[in-house]
């Protein structure tokens, strides 16, 4: 197959060219057929080695391999009790991504196939370009036919190596847990080797996310300096690896760079003739600092992992912050009219509509009865649907369906269906996780959501979520000696049953939910919609979680919900919504004719933004977590045509400093544009002025004094 005319062509089996778009990496084989990585970053798809490859770092570090004091990439026992693993280069086949049409005719799947040099086990090094934004996909493929089964200890994706400054960075993300997704670290890339890693199965991405950003030559600004973003595409335990080595007498230091599933506890066993697939890690390298990272990872997630990316995602009112699960038929008719009636678009009812025999009244009892509890709502879930269309609004529910209370019937007659050892299951938020490695629980669960749109006619918005971890992994579905497979298997069986709900109901738009943003992950985004960030809706909170997460997934993607948490201002909640996939979980009922108007004029100004937010490109302008001052945060979206812009200025804590000037790039320079602040809480007309998209790129605001809480909105349209 072409590869791409840059590209040299691979002469032979021991030379591989990968061209990413605007950076790529090469690996050129020594005299045994080891691969080494002679070039990684721009350019580096055209490099060549200048002197034996044998020089240059071993591509993908396995133990026996040509260097034996790193830690490992791939590591595997093999069925005669051989510890090592020696690859040799065989051949690179190259072929055309098979995607719709939407990519560049010349992106391709570049596979190098290696073999062990002593046993029969193949190792295939694959690269799956999107030379459009730049994000390259790269898994590794093994298989065998040993005597018997082998075991892979590690199994990373990629482990590229890095020469680095002494001021190297990497930033990671994620917290102490549960409403704490999206914590900031950056930090220096010290010697050693740092571990950064989730577990738990379900929603490890509440501990830490899949994503990293690495900056080799130092700290990067925004539009400057180089920045390698990776996201591990993977609903599972992840692992990033970072090891640094000091060079004696220089400033640079060695990393390797590990990244793909977490391989503590979960060890596979792979029998001869099965194929073990690594996650896919999508990463990319930009000289054009953090921007850069963004931009691309947002065009690869619409064009490669979003569905129906350039569907405008809806206004959506949920109930629960409003109910919990404290609700009946005519609280819920009331909200939907309510909602409607404030603009929303899609009413979501949440938890606690089922159960009958052991009624959702909390989150105690009733999960995995997919049964209306008619005590609550005796009309069933079409009298709301009917509500919802008479109000002229869509209906969504939601639904948990890998879950069981133990006070439920599923309970009682599938006491086995469960993930558990032969210790006594331990319950988490009152519940336990259904097995998906048993077809039956895999059945069950795609009927979940196949009965609950049956019963609610016309539905098209499904809430998915996912309230616990894996505690206690066990599973009879293997056997004993293949038990720690179930880490990797149980993500690829849930994914199974996802797809199967996506394409048996195209047209329903889904939410991808774990206890907030514990699964916000590339690889299981691939059935869903957008994604529900986290729990926490505090606006000051929300602010840097957006923020960091907006690095990697687009704002159509992150829903926003306004809520009163925190006791924030309403009109700064709703601007803080407005950076994201806006929507309300309010208690409509208890808002005074005031806080209806700002969220009206809040929903107005997201139906006549959210072209801008959801389909434009992001500027991120004054940081909240890092910088001087991060009391304050602005960014800005611009229209893919350059037709408006919004952006958004908002003061999260005392400010530090005088604000700084607003400017708005990605403007068409020579066109004229009108600048307009919208103040939600009054909805007077705010001032207006107009410049040319140069004029703006240099000065668009002075941002001066504002009150801890508040927020700036400037909508530009061109003339
Ligand atoms: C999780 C979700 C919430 C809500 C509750 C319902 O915590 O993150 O948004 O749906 O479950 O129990």
């Amino acid at each position: 197959m072409r590869p791409h005319p840059d590209t040299p062509s691979d002469a032979g089996p021991g030379l591989l060219h990968v061209d990413a778009g605007g950076w790529g990496l090469t690996w050129a084989a020594d005299g045994d057929g080891r691969m080494h990585q002679v070039g990684l970053g721009p350019d580096g798809h055209l490099a060549a080695a200048e002197v034996d490859p044998v020089w240059y770092p071993d591509a993908h570090p396995t133990l026996g391999g040509p260097d034996p004091f790193r830690p490992p990439a791939l590591r595997i026992t093999h069925a005669d009790g051989t510890l090592t693993t020696r690859l040799r280069a065989e051949r690179v086949d190259r072929e055309p991504v098979d995607h719709d049409g939407t990519d560049d005719p010349l992106d391709e799947v570049v596979t190098l196939h290696t073999v062990d040099d002593l046993l029969p086990l193949r190792v295939r090094f694959r690269f799956r370009t999107h030379r459009a934004s730049g994000v390259l996909e790269q898994w590794i493929e093994v298989d065998h036919d040993e005597d018997g089964p082998v075991i892979l200890w590690d199994y990373d994706s990629l482990a590229p190596a890095l020469l680095v400054g002494p001021d190297a960075r990497v930033v990671q993300f994620g917290g102490s847990g549960w409403a704490d997704e999206w914590a900031w670290t950056s930090e220096s890339l010290t010697p050693g080797t740092k571990v950064l890693d989730s577990l738990g199965g379900i929603q490890p991405h509440l501990q830490r996310s899949p994503c990293l950003l690495v900056e080799p030559h130092g700290p990067a600004g925004e539009d400057h300096g180089a920045v390698l973003g990776l996201s591990v595409a993977w609903g599972g335990n992840v692992r990033f690896a970072l090891d640094v080595r000091p060079r004696s007498g220089q400033d640079g230091r060695d990393l390797r760079l590990r990244a793909g599933a977490n391989p503590l506890g979960a060890h596979y066993v792979l029998d001869p003739g099965t194929t073990f697939v690594t996650p896919t890690v999508a990463w990319t390298w930009s000289d054009r600092g953090r921007h850069g990272v963004s931009d691309r990872f947002h065009r690869w997630t619409r064009a490669r992992v979003l569905r129906d990316p350039d569907r405008t995602r809806a206004v959506v009112a949920n109930n629960w912050e409003a109910t919990f699960f404290d609700f009946d038929e005519e609280r819920i008719t009331g909200l939907i009219r309510r909602s409607a009636d404030v603009g929303a678009e899609v009413f979501l009812l949440d938890d606690g509509w089922f159960g009958t025999s052991h009624p959702r009244d909390d989150d105690d009892a009733g999960l995995g009865d997919w049964d209306v509890d008619r005590r609550k709502l005796p009309g069933g879930l079409t009298a709301l649907t009917d509500a919802a269309g008479d109000a002229g609004i869509r209906f969504g529910i939601w639904v948990e369906p890998e879950m069981v209370n133990p006070a439920s019937e599923l309970y009682t007659e599938h006491p086995d269906w469960v993930i558990r050892d032969r210790r006594e299951p331990r319950e988490h938020r009152n519940q336990l996780a259904l097995d998906p490695l048993r077809p039956e629980v895999r059945d069950f669960e795609v009927g979940v959501v196949d009965r609950t749109l049956a019963a609610a006619p016309a539905t098209s918005y499904v809430k998915w979520d996912a309230n616990r971890p894996v505690t206690d992994p066990g599973t009879e579905a293997l056997a004993t000696d293949r038990r720690s497979n179930a880490w990797v298997d149980w993500v690829h069986a849930t994914w199974s049953v996802m797809e199967r709900v996506a394409s048996a109901h195209p047209d329903v738009e889904l939410m991808l939910c774990a206890s907030g943003g514990g699964r916000t992950d590339h690889g299981t985004l691939r059935w869903f919609h957008e994604f529900w960030t986290s729990d926490n809706t505090d606006p000051v909170t929300r602010v840097r979680m957006q923020w960091a997460c907006q690095h990697f997934f687009p704002a159509s993607a992150t829903a926003a919900h306004v809520t009163r948490w925190g006791g924030r201002p309403l009109p700064f909640a709703c601007a803080v919504a407005l950076s994201g996939r806006f929507g309300i979980d309010l208690d409509l009922r208890a808002l005074d004719d005031s806080d209806l108007g700002v969220l009206r004029r809040a929903v107005d100004c997201a139906v006549r933004t959210r072209p801008w937010v959801q389909h434009g490109t992001l500027h991120r302008l004054v940081s909240p977590v890092d910088g001087a001052d991060r009391s304050r945060a602005a960014l800005a979206f611009v229209a893919p045509d350059r037709s408006g812009a919004v952006l958004f200025a908002y003061q999260l804590d005392e400010p530090e400093h005088p604000g700084p000037v607003l400017r708005l790039p990605g403007l068409d320079p020579d066109a004229t544009y009108r600048a307009r602040i919208t103040d939600l809480e009054h909805g007077t007309d705010g001032p207006e002025w107009e410049g040319t998209g140069s004029g703006f790129a240099e000065f668009l605001l002075d941002w001066g004094p504002t009150d801890p809480t508040t927020a700036t909105i400037v909508e530009v349209t061109r003339r």
